[in-house]
């Protein structure tokens, strides 16, 4: 085998076989074969594609790179969002589940860029440890039937160089790498059932409906191929999912809607994810397992597993009951209306970089947060709103200074002026 006839074969659109697919994955990740090589080969599939057989050949080649996890627990649950603003899901579906009996073992990322991190968001419950051994993961797992950890030893290493050169080389954006480099993470995680929610809009990977079907089909078929129980759904990320953006502010949604507080798009996408997972361990058709995840809320049964995790990951649990015990903002900012007008939309990619610039991002990776920083959405798509209302507020205890964030927050809103004009 060598290295040319490949990039010509992906080149010319003829199919790999799939001991070619795992030497180039192991010859690149070896570093046998050279950046600049790897990177016509990615450029290659970015413009002709490649076949399921092939996607899923470089997905398996991927997960065998490095460690696939082994649990001593029967059936484990996993979920993965395609990024989002917002995106909380994780801390409500997961405690949902587990008080349902199915266990939800979770290793997530920080936040990097428009998007938050689990682990960020986590982290900004005073004293929660996320870089736990995979013996306390287990155990907690055993305990509450839910954790989330940080990622623990060496999973997909070709992922995290291919991802690299991707970035480097304007090869982010095709379907099949991206497929392969979410699904071989996954896979590596090892759960008998996975979830997965493909956003597209504005804040997403994918602008469009019909890209993330093309996705979710694709991760779909990867899933089963490899033995998994997997369900891939699509949702839009049009508008931050929930009200918060921001780690404590996050956590604070959190709580409160597994508090019974919360209704709405947030609710019914989680009650949505939650029934997919507890259906494809077996709880039921989709409606009564809708029923159940429901009911884990309205028991105040999946609260207590989320006090119960807290806890034994050394957080404070007390912040199930008073969320006022969470990282408090010291500064805030309104964004009002200077006119009547009606909400069209919101770019959630910008809405992302402003929460960023509050401080609850980074743009390097070892930028220390805010956890109190974020954005409080006051209004939604389809309001009518009037002249000095509150459309969104600004919360951070580091910016000393809200006009640049304030600006990129107003440029954010998508919006059509009501106001009659006045004839005089
Ligand atoms: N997230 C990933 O992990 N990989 C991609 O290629 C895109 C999003």
């Amino acid at each position: 085998m060598n290295i040319i006839d490949i990039i010509n074969k992906t080149k010319k659109s003829q199919e790999l076989s799939e001991e070619e697919i795992q030497w180039l994955v192991s010859g690149y990740t070896k570093g046998d074969i050279p950046d600049y090589q790897m990177s016509a080969w990615l450029m290659a599939v970015c413009l002709n594609g490649l076949s399921d057989e092939e996607t899923f050949a470089l997905t398996a080649a991927m997960r065998d790179s490095g460690d696939v996890l082994h649990l001593n627990i029967p059936l484990t649950a996993d979920k993965h969002s395609t990024g989002g603003v917002g995106d909380k899901t994780s801390l409500i579906i997961g405690p949902i589940v587990a008080a349902c009996g199915v266990c939800v073992a979770k290793m997530s990322g920080r936040g990097l860029g428009h998007t938050g991190g689990t682990i960020d968001t986590l982290e900004s419950i005073k004293g929660f440890r996320t870089d736990l051994h995979l013996e306390e993961f287990e155990y907690i797992l055993k305990k509450t039937g839910f954790s989330i950890i940080s990622q623990t030893g060496e999973l997909c290493p070709a992922d995290k160089k291919i991802y690299a050169l991707r970035n480097a080389t304007g090869t982010v954006d095709s379907i099949p790498l991206i497929c392969a480099s979410i699904m071989s993470k996954k896979l590596a995680m090892n759960a008998n059932i996975l979830v997965l929610d493909v956003k597209y809009g504005s804040g997403a990977f994918m602008k469009t409906k019909k890209e993330a079907e093309k996705l979710a089909s694709l991760m779909e078929k990867v899933g089963t191929a490899a033995g998994k129980k997997c369900k891939a759904v699509v949702t839009d990320m049009d508008s931050p999912l929930g009200k918060n953006i921001g780690n404590a502010l996050e956590v604070k949604e959190a709580v409160e809607l597994l508090q019974g507080k919360i209704s709405g798009k947030l609710y019914d996408i989680c009650i949505e994810l939650a029934a997919e997972m507890l259906q494809l361990a077996g709880k039921g058709s989709f409606e009564e397992c809708c029923q159940l995840a429901k009911d884990a809320i309205s028991s105040g049964k999946a609260l207590e597993v989320l006090r119960s995790t807290i806890q034994l990951h050394g957080g404070n649990d007390k912040i199930c009951d008073d969320t006022s015990l969470l990282p408090q903002p010291l500064l805030k900012y309104e964004i009002r209306a200077t006119k009547e007008m009606e909400i069209l939309g919101f770019d959630c990619e910008e809405l992302g970089m402003t929460s960023l610039l509050l401080g609850a991002g980074r743009i390097n990776k070892d930028d220390k947060l805010d956890m109190s920083a974020g954005i409080v959405m006051n209004c939604d798509i389809g309001d009518h709103i009037n002249s000095d209302d509150i459309i969104m507020t600004l919360y951070s205890s580091v910016c000393s200074d809200f006009s640049v964030p304030a600006l990129r927050a107003l440029n954010a809103v998508k919006f059509k002026i009501t106001e009659r004009p006045s004839y005089t």
